[in-house]
């Protein structure tokens, strides 16, 4: 047996982190027994356990997806633990690695002073003086033998720490130092409400401060970011909305093992330098001039602290994950030289230059290119540039306070580019990956592959809703429709509860609204979906973490969200009559043209849905916390608005009024029709009626296949994922996207942009139909009364088109697998995997005929009593282990096309509809016409239309593929 996955409060080892209260959790492999009898932590203040904090001993009820153990915690200590478990198996036992989380300052107070220098004027030129960014730095003269060390800092708008060892002071350019950098972060110290809170991080110094010289000096630069420059809403105006003062706060802690502690605190006796950077912020990227003069040291002053409160971090690390060379150096059309990366990500890029004095060297980034040449109009304002005008000397630069998303770089000013010298740093939040799923299909794989990566390009901090254009900003709809994807692919827990807590952050400001972004930077709209994130992903986290302090968390958020649309709500539904973005981007808006935004579907009906659903979670979570009277209070408002939708919306015989595809969806999500069949048939109708194509936005698309294989029709979930044409998911990855787009058009079938309005190229938000893939393609559903994927309700829908789907996901309850793969049309293999602890109540779908065990081939061992415990409806029970099983289907799943099968059957399909292409141009036949089969066309409407020798080529085509 094997312990592993050790965390506090959903984070590996952490330190600095807020703690409020202590949650540990762990994972168990490789076991004998099936389920864990008793645990028990130890926590000590030493890895040699000898000076133990607290014992749980051990018992029977410490759960390994958390366990909350009750324990005082001193500042600025670090804590060693160890998890034992026992299984129900005798005398199997097995103790943990040692693990540790560190505190911060808590309620110790600061010695340091925040300080600030001359911090620039927005209309001065960049190589003025105060524009150039400071570093602040002190000389500090260490004792021998130093036990341990800590830097405690923060600093706006962003800062990165440097201990440069010679104890010299600093004449060359620091930002030549990478070597010298204190912690592997960026974008430090992260996006905030700052009037509300600005985090500190604590970085573990001890290695620097043992190393061999006596002194050095702490220097610490600044930069502009999300606080001091422009961004959000206001970027049009070039000021930053938080301030427009450079701030910094640091305490060096250093432990000697004498037992003496020293603190070096920032003050007014710390210098100034000014740095070569002359200019940074987030959309327009960063200047540096290293032909500037030195300028002599200036005095740092004090500083008023800043709004918010200085606070332990939340934040996870910025990091450099993937690196990437470029694929190619291209030479375009219009003599510009661009590097193409191969893939759309976020973050920075190192290069190396060696140009006389003097040159100035120019990157752009982009996303496309347009007529094989450099594109980025659809950035916006956003220059998305690094400028670099070199000394003469040869060295390696990167941008440090922004960040770029990107495929495409155009580099002007070096002679003689070459591929080598240039790096692609992808940038985002410390997260791990817990979930793949490959299928049969390339195409779909390369999507996958896309919302991994959009998924990673905007985890940079904040759930944003694009990296590239003068917004990535935390949108609350995107974040909300994304995240139970997200949650598949990877482990966010402690990245949504950074984001959740700036949310209530925004709230206590706004009387409980959302607004549409957070961090808000100043933006006060809200509107539904987008604000119902407040109830949705914490709630969404609950169910697939089984954790429910998210719940203790956020339910002063959650609640005062519903309490605020209550009151807008007032007695005359009031809600429905604010601007709502209802079904944005959806296909369906009558008037629309190209650059519309709002769907069809109506606004007053969506927003009510939200609000009961939102009120209803809220009874849900507070239940979860024994809160009785919020319950039956939240309970009761949710039955009221339910109702209240139905009597609006839906005839007293269960039609569904408002007819559009979202609609409908929404009607069966929310079990809000009383005739159930006839709501199906008309959502199938809708379908049929515009050729088994979308026309979704942002409200149906996320929902729609999950509803529809929960509904019956899981064959149309798959025609709409495998189609290849427009509108479709697979339709971009046709035209060579790496990452989801924004909208279902974002280019045209010939490449060119279709507006440059609104229109990124990396836009997770559609990628949510991932959750469907593992959800019911792969069949990973996890039971909704048992939190936590304790127990997995396993129905993998299987699909002649898609051939196989193979997903893994380490749950917070440890590892799954479920595979399928169809190896005939009627054949099917079927691998799942059940952690230590779990399991897995497997349907298995086609499957009437299999009334016996033999004929599930049973005599094997792993499937003996209790296991196949329902064989009246098929249900396989399955205890922790792997299993493997084959059968025959009750039908088989390929379709067989005939002359007699609609054309627009056939162009569903795509393959074969590429196939038949060859033989008769069928995308050609008139619209009024493609629900008629190739017999009908011919013998009752016009027998020109397909010749008797193409016809018999169709026959002859169809007999090959139905015999295959
Ligand atoms: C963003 C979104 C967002 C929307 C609000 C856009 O500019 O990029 O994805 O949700 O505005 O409707």
């Amino acid at each position: 047996m094997k312990l592993y996955d050790l965390q506090v409060n959903h984070l590996t080892n952490p330190i600095g982190f807020q703690m409020e209260n202590v949650t540990f959790s762990w994972k168990v492999k490789e076991a004998k027994g099936k389920k864990q009898k008793d645990a028990r932590i130890i926590i000590a203040e030493d890895a040699d356990f000898e000076k133990i904090v607290t014992d749980t001993g051990f018992c029977g009820d410490l759960r390994s997806i958390g366990s909350r153990v009750e324990m005082g915690l001193e500042p600025c200590t670090r804590y060693f633990w160890q998890v034992t478990v026992r299984t129900d198996v005798d005398g199997e036992e097995e103790t943990s690695e040692t693990a540790f989380f560190e505190t911060a300052k808590r309620e110790l107070s600061w010695s340091a002073k925040w300080i600030t220098c001359d911090s620039g004027d927005y209309k001065a030129e960049v190589s003025s003086r105060t524009k150039r960014h400071p570093i602040f730095e002190k000389k500090v003269s260490k004792k021998e033998k130093v036990a341990k060390a800590r830097l405690y800092v923060s600093g706006l708008g962003m800062y990165e720490a440097y201990w440069i060892p010679q104890g010299e002071e600093l004449t060359d350019n620091l930002l030549d130092h990478e070597e010298y950098r204190i912690g592997e972060e960026y974008l430090t110290p992260y996006s905030n409400d700052y009037n509300q809170w600005v985090q500190y991080q604590t970085f573990d110094v001890t290695e620097k401060m043992r190393s061999e010289s006596e002194n050095g000096t702490l220097a610490i630069l600044l930069g502009n970011g999300w606080y001091k420059a422009r961004f959000g809403f206001s970027a049009a105006e070039d000021i930053g909305f938080y301030g427009d003062e450079w701030k910094l706060i640091a305490e060096l802690h250093i432990w000697y093992e004498d037992g003496q502690e020293e603190v070096i605190s920032t003050d007014d006796s710390w210098m100034v330098r000014r740095s070569t950077i002359g200019f940074s912020n987030l959309y327009d990227g960063e200047l540096r001039d290293d032909t500037l003069e030195q300028l002599p040291l200036e005095q740092a002053r004090l500083a008023d602290a800043p709004k918010g409160k200085l606070t332990e971090r939340l934040s996870l690390p910025v990091q450099i994950h993937e690196t990437f060379t470029p694929v190619e150096l291209i030479h375009t059309p219009k003599d510009e030289e661009v590097f193409d990366m191969g893939q759309e990500f976020s973050g920075i890029f190192e290069l190396k230059v060696n140009e006389p004095a003097g040159t100035k060297i120019h990157i752009q980034t982009g996303e496309i290119l347009q007529q094989d040449c450099f594109y980025n109009e659809n950035l916006r304002s956003a220059k998305s540039e690094y400028i670099y005008i070199s000394d003469g000397l040869p060295k390696t630069v990167r941008p440090h306070f922004t960040y770029y998303g990107y495929r495409y770089v155009k580099v002007s000013g070096i002679n003689h580019l070459k591929k080598e010298d240039f790096k692609g740093l992808a940038l985002y939040s410390a997260i791990t990956q817990k979930g793949t799923v490959e299928t049969g299909v390339p195409l779909v794989n390369q999507f996958l592959s896309n919302v991994r990566w959009g998924l990673k390009s905007n985890f940079l901090d904040v759930p944003s809703d694009c990296p590239q254009r003068d917004e990535r900003m935390g949108w609350t709809g995107d974040a909300q429709v994304f995240s139970s994807t997200a949650m598949y692919l990877e482990d966010t827990y402690a990245f949504y509860q950074k984001y959740l807590y700036d949310m209530y952050q925004e709230q206590l400001d706004l009387d409980g609204k959302v607004p549409d972004v957070v961090p808000s930077c100043g933006v006060e709209s809200c509107a539904c979906v987008w604000g119902d994130a407040a109830c949705i992903i914490p709630w969404n986290m609950y169910q697939v973490y089984g954790d429910k302090t998210i719940l203790e968390n956020q339910f002063e958020s959650m609640r005062s969200w519903v309490d605020y649309v209550s009151r807008v709500d007032g007695d005359n539904h009031g809600w429905r009559y604010v601007f709502h973005y209802g079904d944005w981007l959806a296909l369906d808006n009558p008037n629309g043209n190209i650059e519309q935004v709002m769907g069809a579907t109506d606004e007053e009906f969506i927003a009510n849905i939200y609000y009961a659903a939102s009120a209803g979670i809220v009874a849900d979570a507070a239940k979860v916390l024994g809160k009785k009277e919020e319950e039956q209070y939240y309970r009761a408002l949710s039955d009221t608005q339910f109702q209240i939708v139905k009597d609006e919306y839906f005839s007293k015989n269960g039609r569904c009024c408002v007819k559009t595809q979202t609609a409908l969806v929404l009607a069966l999500k929310y079990h809000l029709t009383d005739n159930v069949e006839l709501t199906r048939s008309q959502l199938r109708k809708l379908f049929k009626d515009n050729g088994d194509k979308l026309k979704t936005g942002f409200v149906g698309t996320p929902l729609l296949c999950n509803v529809l294989s929960e509904n019956g029709f899981s064959d149309l979930a798959f025609t709409l994922l495998l189609n290849r044409d427009f509108p479709g998911w697979l339709h971009e990855v046709k035209l060579g996207a790496t990452t989801v787009w924004e909208r279902w058009n974002s280019l045209l079938d010939d490449g060119t942009i279709s507006g440059i309005e609104m229109n990124s190229m990396n836009h997770y938000s559609y990628g949510a139909v991932t959750d469907w893939i593992f959800r019911h393609v792969a069949g990973l559903d996890p039971d909704k009364n048992h939190p936590g994927f304790t127990r997995v309700n396993l129905k993998p829908q299987f699909n002649w088109r898609l051939r196989k789907a193979d997903a893994s996901y380490d749950s917070p309850a440890g590892l799954y697998q479920s595979g399928w793969e169809m190896t005939a049309p009627d054949q099917v293999k079927l691998t799942v995997t059940v952690p230590f602890g779990c399991e897995v109540r497997v349907m298995l779908p086609y499957a009437e005929k299999l009334l016996s065990r033999r004929e599930l081939e049973l005599e094997k061992e792993e499937f003996q009593n209790p296991i196949f415990s329902r064989v009246e409806e098929r249900i396989l029970i399955l205890q922790p282990g792997s299993y493997e099983l084959a059968y025959t289907l009750d039908q088989p799943l390929k379709k067989v096309y005939t002359v007699d099968t609609p054309i627009q059957v056939l162009l569903n399909d795509s393959d074969v509809a590429n196939e038949i292409s060859k033989v008769l141009p069928i995308r050609r036949i008139p619209a009024q016409y493609v629900d008629r089969s190739m017999r009908e066309i011919k013998e009752e409407i016009y027998s020109g239309f397909i010749p008797d020798e193409i016809y018999q080529k169709a026959l002859d085509f169809f007999d090959n593929y139905n015999a295959e």
